[in-house]
């Protein structure tokens, strides 16, 4: 993945999901731990728990997952997993995208370079937006 924010790239897929915060709530309180670690990895398990509302930033990270995944262009297919996409949070807050497993061989097949996802939730609904970025836009000189 590039990590040269300046590098503009041509949009290769874009994503966006919404989810009810009720439907997370309801799935941490059926299934615990089991749900919890089959969808988040440990980072964002320690991030969602040490904030007050958790059940919001867990279900902003769900919408955030199922953006990539349409950004991406594959979906939910064999060899991808929940955690396979991780949403870390840099020093501002700001979400950041990290792909492993059979997400970054989809991504890296796809000539995808970069993802960018946004997040925002509330008491009842997280939504997120994705872009996929290819490769650098090269542009031809004039003089
Ligand atoms: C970023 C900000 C606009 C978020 O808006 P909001 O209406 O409070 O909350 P939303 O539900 O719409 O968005 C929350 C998501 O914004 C994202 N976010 C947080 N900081 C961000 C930033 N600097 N840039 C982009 N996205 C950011 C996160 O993904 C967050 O969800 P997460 O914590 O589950 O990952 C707002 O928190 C802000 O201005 N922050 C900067 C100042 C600040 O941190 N003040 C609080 C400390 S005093």
């Amino acid at each position: 993945m590039n990590d040269n924010e300046n590098l503009p790239g041509n949009i290769v897929g874009i994503g966006t999901d919404i989810v009810e915060c009720l439907r997370i709530a309801q799935m941490i309180e059926r299934h615990g731990e089991q749900f919890i670690n089959r969808v988040y990895t440990p980072l964002e398990i320690s991030y969602c728990q040490t904030r007050k509302a958790s059940t919001q930033h867990y279900a902003g990270r769900w919408a955030a997952k199922e953006a990539i995944l349409k950004a991406i262009g594959t979906g939910w297919v064999k060899g991808i997993s929940w955690r396979d996409v991780e949403v870390r949070n840099d020093k501002s807050g700001r979400p950041v995208v990290g792909v492993r497993g059979g997400a970054r061989d989809a991504v890296e097949h796809l000539g995808i370079r970069k993802i960018l996802v946004s997040i925002s939730h509330c008491r009842s609904h997280a939504t997120a937006y994705a872009i996929a970025l290819g490769p650098q836009v090269t542009r031809e000189r004039g003089d």
